[in-house]
């Protein structure tokens, strides 16, 4: 192999290089996490809470219909049913550790927007907009896992359909004449999500 030749191909090489690294850091900037189901510290079910023993997500993500976050929510509200219900089980007795040593629960963040994206729960959830149409099914979940991949094109195509549709209750869309009436406008702007 001639100089010229090796430093071409050396070239070539760094080339692919920078293209499969650039690749690399475009698809992690775009920080698509969807089926992201990390271990939390307390082994929590929705499944048990949510689906068999129905209590509503409002209890618990008392933020939701109200402002920005829906929040989670702090060990004293465990303890309202778990001062009686199952106290002694290991996993209970990790929240009262937690309440006596004036410790948070680390719980591990699941959906995490970057933050250059701006998100408002209330704004969706009084729109009619189900939890489940971007967590997906919840209630049988024993562990939370990202259900929808958050990315810009999953908020702006919903945004762009609600110019014409409304959704049914389990957050499909629907066309009919009430749906006409009472129908949503969700914007398009970049400075809506974007500031
Ligand atoms: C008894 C309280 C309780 C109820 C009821 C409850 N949750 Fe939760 N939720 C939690 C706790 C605690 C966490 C944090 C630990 C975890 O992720 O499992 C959480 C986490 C979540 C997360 C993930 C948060 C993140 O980090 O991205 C979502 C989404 C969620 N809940 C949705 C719902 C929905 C939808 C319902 C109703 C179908 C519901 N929850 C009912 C307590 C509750
Ligand atoms: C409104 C009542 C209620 C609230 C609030 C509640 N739980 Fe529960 N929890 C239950 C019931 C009911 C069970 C199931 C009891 C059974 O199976 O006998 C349960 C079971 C559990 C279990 C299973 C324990 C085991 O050993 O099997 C864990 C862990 C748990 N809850 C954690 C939590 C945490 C953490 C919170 C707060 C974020 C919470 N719970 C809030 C009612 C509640
Ligand atoms: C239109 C989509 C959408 C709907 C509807 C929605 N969420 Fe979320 N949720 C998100 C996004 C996006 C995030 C991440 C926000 C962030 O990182 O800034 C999130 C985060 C969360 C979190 C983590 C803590 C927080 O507030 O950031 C919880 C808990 C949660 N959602 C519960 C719920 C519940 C309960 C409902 C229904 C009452 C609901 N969500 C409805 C999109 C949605
Ligand atoms: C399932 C449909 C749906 C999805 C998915 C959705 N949105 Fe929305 N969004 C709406 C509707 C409908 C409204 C308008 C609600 C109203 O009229 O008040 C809205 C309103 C908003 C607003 C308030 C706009 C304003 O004028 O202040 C923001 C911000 C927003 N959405 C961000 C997001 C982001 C970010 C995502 C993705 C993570 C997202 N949305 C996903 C339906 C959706
Ligand atoms: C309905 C909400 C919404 C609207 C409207 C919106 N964006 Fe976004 N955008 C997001 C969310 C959420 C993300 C983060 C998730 C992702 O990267 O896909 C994002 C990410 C981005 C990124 C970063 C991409 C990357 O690779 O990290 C850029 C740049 C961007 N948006 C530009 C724009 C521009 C320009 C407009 C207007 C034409 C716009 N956005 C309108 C929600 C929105």
């Amino acid at each position: 192999m001639s100089l010229r030749t090796a430093k071409i191909v050396s070239l070539l090489v760094t080339l692919i290089g920078a293209i499969v690294l650039w690749q690399g850091s475009t698809f992690s900037s775009l920080g698509n996490q969807q089926g992201y189901e990390p271990v939390q510290p307390i082994n929590f079910s929705h499944k048990l809470h949510a689906g068999d023993n129905q209590i509503a997500c409002l209890y618990c993500h008392s933020g939701a219909d109200k402002s920005k976050v829906a929040g989670i929510p702090a060990a004293s509200t465990c303890m309202n049913c778990h001062q009686r219900i199952l106290k002694d089980s290991p996993e209970i007795q990790k929240i009262t550790r937690a309440i006596d040593e004036n410790k948070p629960i680390e719980w591990v963040k699941v959906n995490d927007l970057p933050d250059h994206a701006i998100f408002n729960h209330s704004r969706h959830v009084i729109a009619s907009i189900k939890c489940q149409q971007c967590h997906g099914a919840v209630e049988t979940m024993d562990r939370i896992s990202q259900a929808d991949t958050l990315s810009m094109g999953s908020c702006v195509a919903c945004h762009r359909s609600h110019r014409e549709v409304t959704l049914d209750e389990v957050g499909r869309p629907v066309v009919s004449e009430e749906a006409t009436a009472k129908k949503l406008m969700a914007s398009t702007d970049c400075s809506v999500c974007h500031h």
